[in-house]
């Protein structure tokens, strides 16, 4: 029989189906965000449409407000105006925490970097998100989901004891993920996922997450400099630039237009050979 906690725990996964992402053909809906450092704005008038189900790539030059608009998301930074809205709600109007605790558990995240906490092992960072959404789990049950996310990101199972200085960097990267991944999320950001990976460990990480957003009918908002993953993987790709999102489309869509920030980007040598490279394989012949 199961006993009390057990009920109770339930009782909160039930009720954190209220959101029930798959319910919205929009994931996320931002309009007219507006974010500004002292004297610097960042982003003006910028709008967005995440929809449900897809893989939207986001490309900009540096420091044109990629990771800040992440962080805008996800409540880490409030912007000076505008909406953002996920799964129909907006994190700065929504009544009480627990509302909140149920948005904010719909999505997981890598930040640029990585940033796994040094002194805790592969499983202890992954559990770091189950045991703040659900303190009352057992440390079994937590060894357990830990043990099947390393698992799902294709570590060895002998990974989840050690610590992030003792991984290769493409291990740290799906050490990320699989934290990114604890809470089962509908919707997954990822900010870089793929910098500082020789070209074989990013294409097979650009698989990895091509294959989980399939398989868990995930969202994903991808930040990348890396033009092979944003063929590889990327349903659309926004791009951003004069501070909003100047264009958002499918590869051949974005070709398409005549911003020359965009025809310098897909168009350069670099933008070329990622074309050339992925066209038997990419995921925008799919959609082209
Ligand atoms: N907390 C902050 N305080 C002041 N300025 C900030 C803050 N966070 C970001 N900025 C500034 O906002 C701008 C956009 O930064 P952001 O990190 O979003 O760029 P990015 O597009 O992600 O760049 P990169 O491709 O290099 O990661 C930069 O000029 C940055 O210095
Ligand atoms: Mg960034």
């Amino acid at each position: 029989m199961a006993d009390e906690t057990d009920i109770e725990i339930r009782e909160e996964l039930a009720a954190a189906d209220a959101v029930r992402p798959e319910r919205f053909e929009r994931a996320i809906c931002i309009r007219g965000l507006k974010n500004q450092f002292g004297d610097a704005v960042v982003h003006e008038d910028l709008s967005l449409d995440v929809r449900s189900g897809e893989i939207l790539g986001v490309v900009g030059g540096s420091g044109t407000g990629k990771s800040v608009l992440m962080r805008s998301i996800i409540g880490l930074q409030t912007p000076t105006a505008g909406e953002i809205e996920v799964y129909g709600k907006t994190l700065d109007t929504i009544a009480n925490e627990e509302e909140s605790r149920d948005l904010r558990r719909r999505w997981g995240v890598m930040f640029q970097g990585g940033a796994l906490f040094s002194t805790l092992s592969v499983a202890e960072n992954i559990q770091v998100p189950l045991r703040e959404y659900y303190p009352r789990l057992d440390k079994k049950l937590l060894d357990e989901i830990a043990a099947y996310k390393v698992e799902m990101v294709g570590l060895p199972p002998d990974a989840g004891p050690k610590f992030p200085a003792e991984l290769s960097g493409g291990m740290v990267k799906r050490a990320g993920l699989a934290r990114a991944l604890a809470l089962d999320p509908a919707l997954l950001f990822l900010d870089e996922p793929t910098a500082g990976l020789d070209p074989i460990g990013a294409a097979k990480f650009d698989e990895l997450i091509r294959e989980l957003a399939d398989t868990m009918g995930l969202t994903v908002f991808l930040i990348t400099h890396d033009l092979d993953t944003l063929y590889a993987t990327c349903d659309r790709v926004a791009v951003l630039a004069e501070k909003r999102v100047i264009a958002v489309g499918t590869i051949p869509e974005l070709l398409a237009t005549e911003h020359p920030w965009i025809q310098d980007y897909f168009n350069g040598p670099r933008g070329r050979a990622a074309a050339g490279c992925n066209v038997a394989t990419g995921r925008q012949d799919r959609n082209s």
